[in-house]
């Protein structure tokens, strides 16, 4: 530099290259197993999500282009239709990638379940995947009117035990719940949760005092959690900011679900405060406004990955710069005033609120629907 010249403010360096397999950052949720910090979501794969058909060819070459560039690892569930056998075809070509699927038992077959039923949905995971071991089941339970978790979570122990399942996690319960399942033994890794900038009741529990809530009872026990609804279904990004409420129907079944978040948030003024906020930070280092997003997250405690869905890889390289960066004392600063802003309640609360909003748009028996 010519020692005359003033000297200018020195820009931050912008992340130009995204990292490779080996800046991805991992988190251990268990001895000997890691994962990547983020999980590819493989929800807006599902059949149903969106109005347009998957190319299944395409759609396992994506999702082998995100493993080969070191996000290992891939979320599903048994009632995403048609993932567990997408991602079957892909362990056929990357035999190293790791799927986290879930089992969700139908809401009509919760007070009938039992052991026999338990073992028919894992075998059948087994089968679509093409396993001989899944490497993590999360538990979800829709109604705890109907009191069976407990021991519906012991039977799938049981086939842990009978070596059909490396893993067990939970999905979408609340403390007092997923403590029962703990407190009879059930050896639980990782919860499932959703955990973001609009919705931040991991950290909360009111209503069960603040030794109760989440972050610090998985702290407690040894629990990871991983978050999904990071980037609100992709609300939150460039593509939202400065721009108007979007008039329904929306593109697909995640944009429905935090829509609704949107508006628990406080509506779509309120939103349109955070992503400027949101984009001055980003500005900041040099990223996108999903980038700080999902590192908001991922900085939070207890938080080992966050599950970002993909369609496709076509945010891949964006994403991949989340691990190139750190928030900064005066990020977190600039978006303390939305801290109390949210759904209230624990986790999952607002969503198990018979004939409320949030149940009204989902769909409780999936597993019949799709048996094959
Ligand atoms: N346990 C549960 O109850 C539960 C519930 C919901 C989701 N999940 C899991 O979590 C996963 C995540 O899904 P989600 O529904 O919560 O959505 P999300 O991860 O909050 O948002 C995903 C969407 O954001 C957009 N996106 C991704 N990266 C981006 C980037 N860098 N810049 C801009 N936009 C970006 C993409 O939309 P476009 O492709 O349209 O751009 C993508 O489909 C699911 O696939 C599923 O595995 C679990």
């Amino acid at each position: 530099m010519n020692r005359s010249e003033p000297a200018k403010p020195a820009k931050p360096a912008k992340p130009e290259d995204p990292a490779g397999p080996e800046e991805v950052d991992r988190r251990e949720l268990a001895p000997g197993y890691a994962v990547p910090r983020i999980i590819s979501g493989g929800w807006q794969l599902s059949q149903g999500h969106r109005r347009t058909a998957i190319d299944p060819d395409a759609a396992v070459r994506q999702m082998r282009q995100l493993a080969n560039a070191g996000l290992t690892t891939f979320d599903c569930g048994d009632i995403y239709a048609g993932v567990e056998a997408l991602l079957g075809k892909l362990l056929e070509i990357s035999p190293d990638v790791q799927v986290h699927t879930k089992f969700v038992p139908d809401q009509d077959a919760l007070p009938g379940i039992d052991r026999k039923h338990v073992e028919g949905i894992i075998d059948r995971s087994l089968r679509r995947l093409g396993v001989e071991r899944l490497d993590l089941v999360q538990f979800a339970w829709w109604d705890y009117e109907v009191p069976r978790y407990v021991e519906t979570a012991v039977w799938l122990d049981e086939q842990r035990r009978a070596g059909k399942i490396r893993l067990l996690g939970a999905t979408n319960f609340d403390v007092p719940h997923l403590a029962e399942i703990v407190a009879a033994g059930v050896p639980i890794v990782a919860h499932q949760v959703q955990y973001s900038l609009l919705d931040r009741r991991p950290e909360r529990g009111p209503e069960h005092g603040p030794e109760q809530r989440m972050l610090g009872f998985c702290r407690e026990h040894g629990i990871h959690l991983l978050a999904y609804g990071t980037l609100g279904g992709g609300f939150l990004s460039d593509r939202h900011l400065d721009r108007p409420d979007p008039v329904p129907p929306l593109a697909n079944r995640s944009l429905v679900k935090y829509r609704l978040m949107i508006d628990e948030f406080g509506g779509w003024s309120r939103f349109q405060d955070l992503l400027g906020t949101l984009a001055r930070i980003a500005s900041r280092h040099g990223v996108s406004i999903a980038n700080v997003a999902t590192r908001w997250t991922l900085e939070r405690a207890g938080v080992a990955a966050a599950i970002v869905g993909a369609f496709d890889a076509g945010h891949l390289d964006d994403n991949l710069r989340v691990f190139g960066f750190e928030l900064a004392k005066e990020d977190l600063e600039c978006l303390e005033p939305f801290a109390d802003a949210g759904p209230p309640g624990d986790v999952y609360a607002a969503e198990r609120v018979p004939d409320g909003r949030h149940a009204a748009i989902m769909k409780y028996n999936l597993n019949r629907e799709a048996s094959d």
